[in-house]
């Protein structure tokens, strides 16, 4: 291991929004901490009117978000699920669960979402779900992605982990497909340490959703007055999250605007510092098309080469600065490679893996720290 300065500037860092602490409180006051509290409650209204999805459960992570996807699809073994090879493990391993086979497409060059253009030679009888991935909260194509979906008879769920009121033409993402999953991980924007959400935007599903979370019982329904005892009668697991998770969530959820507010301004002061840069060295910063609003969750650079890439990262590093890459192909992983995945399958997803650097971003990200940030990029020199 080199020997490096102290870490100056973190790359993550999660902070309380507000009201977190004495949320908490309350529910403990209360004396109801396990799951589907008024804090609950409260945090899934507040996602259903802002999104005007028809339902949202929160859940212990997207991970189980994703599980209950591939559960409330009916996936069996031998379905084929499309999925961007350039996605978190996740997205992927929530069907393979189930038995799936995942079928690995490449992502746009410009975006980094899965190319649409790929999808109808990728279908095939056995096609279940296509999973389109917002990726860094910028929306995928979906006007393409739910026009080849419906020609085929495939559902599209969502992994939104990344894109909490981002829009695609004005609409929020995760309202598009059957069902999408939020992220609250402390790396997301809003954040309870570990949580998740299921949006809901087929109001069939609600029923089974509500059971397959509670374990496969009709507990909600019990609780709601609607059955006199409550009892197995499905599969499920156990995917909702204690109160005192929720409480925490929902003063940052309620800080919504702020904290939006603040990564915007983190990610166009990097986008216009350091854009004259990008441009001289080859470097490529973030696409958003025009139609899409994006959910500032992260920002990336692609520069020229790996090992250009590796030394920005150990540069900044030298600098005190905590920089990441993200997403190694999955095609090209010891299970991706289970599935017959091959170098060169997905060309885009293989180079951009190996370009793209992530810089320091956070909600108490500090100006002095983005300046900081920026000088020791534009130090780089090659
Ligand atoms: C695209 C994507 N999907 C799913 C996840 C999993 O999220 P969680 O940690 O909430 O399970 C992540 C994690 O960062 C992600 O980037």
């Amino acid at each position: 291991m080199p020997d490096f300065p102290p870490l100056q500037v973190d790359f993550n860092k999660p902070i309380m929004a507000g009201n977190e602490n004495a949320y908490m409180s309350e529910a403990i006051a209360a004396g109801k901490l396990s799951g589907d509290g008024p804090f609950t409650r409260k945090a899934n209204a507040l996602l259903e009117q802002q999104l005007g999805v028809p339902k949202a459960l929160l859940t212990t992570s997207c991970t189980h978000a994703l599980e209950m996807f591939a559960i409330l699809l009916g996936i069996q073994p031998g379905d084929e699920v499309i999925i961007p090879s350039f996605t978190f493990v996740s997205t992927v391993n929530a069907f393979v669960l189930r038995g799936a086979k995942p079928v690995f497409a490449d992502i746009r060059p410009d975006t980094l979402n899965l190319d649409e253009k790929q999808l109808e030679a990728k279908i095939t009888s056995r096609t279940k779900a296509i999973v389109p991935v917002h990726y860094a909260g910028v929306g995928c194509e979906m006007d393409a992605i739910l026009e080849i979906a419906h020609r085929n008879n495939a559902a599209v769920v969502e992994d939104n982990a990344h894109g909490l009121f981002g829009r695609y033409k004005g609409r929020y993402l995760g309202t598009f497909g059957v069902m999408a999953a939020q992220s609250f991980h402390e790396t997301k924007n809003f954040t309870c340490g570990e949580g998740g959400a299921l949006l809901i935007n087929d109001p069939a599903l609600i029923e089974r959703a509500e059971i397959v979370r509670e374990k496969g019982t009709n507990r909600s329904r019990f609780f709601r007055g609607q059955v006199d005892k409550y009892t197995w009668v499905d599969i499920g697991s156990s995917y909702l999250p204690s109160e005192l998770l929720a409480a925490f969530l929902y003063a940052q959820l309620e800080q919504r605007q702020k904290i939006q507010a603040d990564r915007q301004k983190v990610w166009n002061f990097y986008f216009d510092k350091l854009k004259e840069w990008a441009l001289a060295h080859e470097v490529v910063l973030p696409y958003v098309p025009s139609y899409c609003d994006q959910a500032y969750h992260m920002f990336y650079m692609l520069l020229p080469t790996l090992e250009l890439r590796q030394g920005l990262i150990r540069h900044l590093r030298q600098h005190g600065i905590e920089s990441v890459f993200h997403y190694l192909p999955l095609h090209l992983s010891d299970m991706g490679k289970r599935f017959g995945g091959r170098t060169g399958d997905c060309p885009v997803t293989e180079r951009v893996s190996d370009q793209l650097v992530r810089l320091p971003f956070h909600n108490a990200l500090t100006s002095a720290e983005q300046e900081r940030v920026v000088e020791t990029i534009l130090g780089y020199d090659f």
